[in-house]
């Protein structure tokens, strides 16, 4: 046996990792359900390294040096099950299984015990950066145990992203908390997305401006403070003119947004734990309201709305006032979705005692993954300083970009809302915000109502204890 790792799933992802480690200089064996894809990867590119491929699920095990390490990159649930049940038997005791997909942490958790009662390492890997990534260096994220990772570290550590020779791995922390992280990631992917997307609409909007125009603005963005991948691919799609229609690329694709699960397993992850992660569970619901056609048709044939691709007239007096607010906002509004998204990873590190360093995953993802951005080595020199910070928000940097912005964000949700462009997640992380740094809250009123309808109790201000008010009988408060 030669191979040092092997690869089961060649569909485009399995397919790019393969060759990244291949080009990187590991042989790799190779194997899929269908034996066409891994034959056509060889013929397409076995000048680029050493592969060995297999038909069947023996042979490839069979061609893996021990101990073994074994990545699975198949469409995440039942399939990835199906293949633990067939590789397993063929392992032996410290064999690494690596799934590489995006699987749900819990589902991580459950594999991950079900192979070390086998004496089999299972090692949940959180994968970013699509398929240009796998094929160049992504963002890595594994979890599963320190042993396993002395061995896979060298190897993900060399086809990763490099930023300033840093490599974009690190052992995320045992059991699931890789595929957590590469979860929360996600998260954040939806809500940085649904921001541009809000802020692209509120330029149409306000401006009239063509989709190419905005392309423009986001182009300039991009050389600032937001410099990060979304927003330079945000350039590129608003800049792209349809081939048949000859119409803006942007006005012919249905306006509903799909997904896979992870936004939705961040948010109820987050209920979970009390986190209150409202913009990424916003961005996920704005995905689902999309979604729902005949309520949208019931809804339009009720109250005529705006059409996306219509101008307001008289909506924005001062337009370049207006692009430099909808900037202020949107950045304000990302990093209120970075800093939830932390949080995020702090509360679910100590749910499971996984002791996840949150500045070393902001150092991940400054290169390969799809949030990558200029402002996550900020973050990075933020819990390199203070790892137990409260709150990214209150780090100065951050906390002067976020003042700095109050006044355009107020701006530009006045606007929104006179113009009856939706804005859920620049709204609710300006919402988020202000109710943070408020130094009452009307929760004191949820409490009243709480004890007056259900004898809940209280806790007053002024006094230590637990109090519930007579409120059927002569409204004396009494010790609870
Ligand atoms: C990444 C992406 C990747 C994938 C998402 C898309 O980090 O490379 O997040 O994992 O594109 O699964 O998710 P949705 O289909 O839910 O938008």
């Amino acid at each position: 046996a030669r191979a040092e790792i092997g690869v089961t799933g060649l569909s485009v992802m399995g397919r790019n990792l393969a060759r990244n480690l291949a080009r990187n200089g590991f042989s790799v064996a190779l194997h899929n359900r269908t034996v066409a894809r891994t034959n056509s990867l060889v013929a397409d590119h076995g000048d680029e390294g050493d592969f060995i491929p297999s038909e069947s699920m023996a042979d490839f095990v069979a061609s893996l040096k021990r101990p073994r390490a074994v990545i699975i990159m198949v469409k995440a649930g039942k399939a990835t099950d199906a293949v633990i049940d067939a590789l397993v038997p063929l392992l032996e005791k410290d064999d690494i299984v690596i799934d590489a997909g995006n699987a749900h942490f819990v589902d991580t958790a459950r594999r991950e015990r079900d192979l070390a009662a086998k004496g089999l390492h299972f090692v949940g890997t959180g994968v970013s950066g699509g398929e240009e990534g796998a094929l160049l260096g992504p963002s890595i994220m594994p979890g599963g145990s320190a042993e396993s990772y002395r061995k896979l570290g060298p190897i993900f550590e060399k086809i990763a992203a490099q930023v300033d020779g840093t490599p974009c791995c690190v052992h995320v922390g045992p059991g699931a908390a890789g595929h957590f992280v590469k979860m929360v990631h996600n998260g954040i992917e939806y809500a940085d997305m649904q921001l541009i997307a809000e802020a692209y609409d509120l330029l149409r909007a306000g401006l009239g401006a063509s989709p190419a125009e905005i392309a423009e603005i986001f182009r300039e963005w991009n050389s600032g403070d937001l410099d990060s991948f979304l927003i330079q691919i945000t350039a590129e799609v608003l800049a792209h003119t349809d081939g048949k229609s000859g119409q803006p690329f942007i006005d012919v694709v249905q306006d509903r947004a799909e997904q896979k699960g992870t936004g939705r397993w961040t948010v109820q992850s987050a209920l979970d734990l009390g986190v209150p992660i409202t913009g990424i569970a916003e961005a996920t619901f704005a995905r689902s309201l999309s979604g729902h056609v005949a309520q949208r048709a019931a809804a339009q044939s009720t109250f005529a709305g705006r059409a996306a691709d219509t101008p307001i007239a008289g909506l924005v007096e001062d337009r370049k006032q207006f692009i430099e607010d909808v900037r202020n906002a949107l950045y304000a509004s990302k990093i209120v979705a970075y800093a939830q998204g932390f949080d995020h990873i702090r509360a679910g590190s100590k749910d499971n005692d996984w002791g996840i360093d949150p500045g070393a995953m902001a150092t991940i993802w400054r290169g390969g993954c799809i949030i990558r951005a200029k402002f996550l080595d900020r973050i990075r020199e933020v819990y390199a300083e203070n790892p137990y910070l409260e709150s990214l928000l209150v780090a100065p940097y951050f906390a002067e970009a976020v003042a700095n912005g109050f006044d355009s964000w107020r701006r530009v949700l006045v606007t929104a809302i006179r113009g009856g462009v939706p804005t859920p997640v620049f709204s609710s992380s300006l919402a988020y915000v202000d109710a943070l740094r408020s130094p009452r809250l009307p929760a004191a009123l949820i409490q009243g109502l709480r004890d007056n309808f259900g004898a809940h109790t209280y806790q007053r201000v002024d006094r230590d204890g637990s109090f519930h008010t007579m409120w059927a009988e002569d409204k004396r408060e009494v010790d609870a």
